[in-house]
């Protein structure tokens, strides 16, 4: 890593007119953050609900399943289209994306975001965000507790416009790359890798740059099987004698779904890598090694989708030594250049932990340990007992909610005055930090306890109600501290980036 120093900062300052920062981009990205916040904020109370229903009996079991679903999809593909948009305006300085793609992407996005509401809160569509073939329009006979088939179908469309909303956002960025670099190579950092470029040269890309290009790339490749497997099961339901294969449908949704949760922890990084070093005080150029890391992202990130499909005894067992293989080799990219090139960026900087750095940091600490988490989980030997319980939901919200959707805070508290011209509160973003991350870790160490105590995942209800059901208290405490630190911020936060929101309440 290059250590430079600048002067640290502890707000993005308005800056000089640049292109693609346009008035429109800016309004385009304060909407998208706008948006993607309130979503969140409902979904995560979604996710309190669930809880409640564990703990303590509340409501019909199907509701249970009904809103696990939506809670999955909504938030895969809100933090996923969030993350984008912000990372969009990070590497907006140099590159001109396009508003209009932007728009686009918003509407796609949303529309998904209403067709996945309808199904699940109305039509009660419950298999679970990861949609497995023939379950969706096989719940079971009339009458069992199952939802209506044809309910499938607007859940079906909606993860297709995910793909492609993302995969369109993914196409722009290659573009506005192309064009300000002239060629992908200098984009992705090809000649600073071969010495022809320093990484500390005015032309040379940076890691956000990068990362946005990479994720771009993955975008693409991951919306091919995305319509592939939504066309078949389309195709099906249009004729039924039209055969979709069971273990090569598992594989596909499992390729594309594990993509797309995956990908915010990467979007989230690339917003960090811009971020995090102007209240160090210090710069983080593209040096080789992290660019090296990058690369090595591009496959590392593909193949250990393999590892959710160990139990299958159909799979070809050679597939899943590549899952763990994979597995393993895609923790080291992020953990030795990223993980360790933050801390190495903080220490003995003297920086001040206003909200955007803190959430940022602590979003390090949700990455590694969620990281370690999935680690254990994609060792077949662990697999075997811990596949399917609690232990899997305790190690993607460590990595998601605790490490990619405080990526994307940092973020918001980061740009705010550049995109709004508002500050947040800073100190009630402190105070409500302290809730955020007491109540989430609440929240992930239950479900680490209870899958360790083999509790089975996406159950309503168990018949062992003991052991169940005290881990859902504890998580059902856990979830209302942190529903208090986000309910906390969510006004201030809408009042800066929502024109008009709170202005009697400025005035005063
Ligand atoms: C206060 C915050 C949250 C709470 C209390 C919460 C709670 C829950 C609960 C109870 C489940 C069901 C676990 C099971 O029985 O299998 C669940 C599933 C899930 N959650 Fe969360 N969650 C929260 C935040 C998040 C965030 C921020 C994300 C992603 C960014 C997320 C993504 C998911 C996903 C993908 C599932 C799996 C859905 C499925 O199995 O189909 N959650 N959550």
């Amino acid at each position: 890593m290059v250590d430079l120093q600048t002067s640290p900062s502890t707000t993005s300052a308005p800056e000089p007119a640049i292109a693609g920062r346009s008035d429109a981009a800016r309004r385009m990205t304060s909407i998208w953050i706008a948006t993607t916040g309130v979503f969140f904020v409902v979904l995560a109370l979604f996710g309190l609900v669930m809880r409640l229903i564990q703990s303590q009996n509340v409501l019909d079991d199907r509701w249970y399943y009904a809103i696990v679903t939506l809670h999955g999809a909504g938030m895969i593909a809100i933090t996923l289209m969030g993350l984008a948009s912000v990372l969009s305006w990070v590497i907006r300085d140099r590159l001109v994306m396009s508003t209009k793609i932007s728009v686009a992407t918003y509407v796609m996005t949303m529309s998904a975001i209403v067709l996945v509401l309808i199904s699940t809160m109305i039509g009660r569509f419950g298999p679970g965000w990861t949609f497995l073939y023939p379950l969706p329009t096989n719940p079971g006979p009339a009458g069992t507790g199952g939802w209506s088939p044809g309910w499938a179908y607007p859940y079906y469309i909606a993860v297709a416009l995910v793909c492609l909303s993302f995969a369109l956002w993914g196409f722009d960025v290659l573009r506005a790359g192309i064009r300000a670099f002239g060629n992908p190579g200098r984009m992705f950092g090809f000649d600073i890798v071969s010495g022809r470029t320093k990484p500390t040269d005015a032309g040379a890309t940076n890691p956000s740059i990068v990362a946005a290009g990479i994720m771009a790339l993955e975008a693409i490749l991951t919306a091919i099987p995305g319509t592939i497997i939504i066309v078949m099961l389309l195709a099906h339901g249009i004729d039924p004698k039209f055969d979709v294969p069971v273990l090569f449908s598992k594989n596909l949704i499992y390729f594309v779904g594990h993509m797309l949760a995956n990908f915010s922890i990467y979007l989230g990084a690339g917003i960090m890598y811009a971020v995090l070093p102007k209240y160090a005080g210090r710069a983080w150029p593209a040096a080789k090694s992290t660019i090296i890391a990058w690369w090595c992202i591009t496959l590392t990130i593909i193949f250990p989708y393999f590892h959710h499909l160990y139990m299958d005894f159909a799979q070809p067992a050679a597939l899943d030594v590549v899952g763990n293989v994979a597995s393993y080799a895609s923790a080291l990219p992020s953990a030795v250049v990223t993980i360790f090139g933050a801390v190495l960026i903080v220490y003995r900087s003297g920086i001040r932990w206003s909200p955007a750095p803190l959430f940022l940091y602590a979003a390090m600490v949700g990455w590694a340990i969620g990281g370690v988490g999935a680690l254990l989980d994609s060792t077949p030997a662990i697999n075997e007992t811990m596949h399917n319980t609690l232990w899997v939901p305790a190690h993607f919200h460590t990595y998601m909610a605790l490490g990619a959707v405080l990526f994307l805070l940092g973020g918001v508290y980061h740009y705010a005055e550049q995109l709004t011209g508002k500050t947040p509160n800073l100190r009630l973003g402190g105070i409500s930090s302290i809730f955020i991350l007491l109540g989430g870790w609440i929240v992930v160490l239950t479900f680490f306890v209870s899958g360790a105590m083999s509790v089975v995942r996406r159950y309503a209800y168990v018949p062992d109600p003991a052991r169940y059901r005290n881990g859902a208290t504890v998580g059902l405490v856990g979830a209302s501290i942190a529903a208090v630190g986000l309910l906390l911020i969510a006004g201030d936060l809408l009042r800066v980036y929502v024109p008009g929101f709170g202005r009697r309440s400025e005035k005063s």
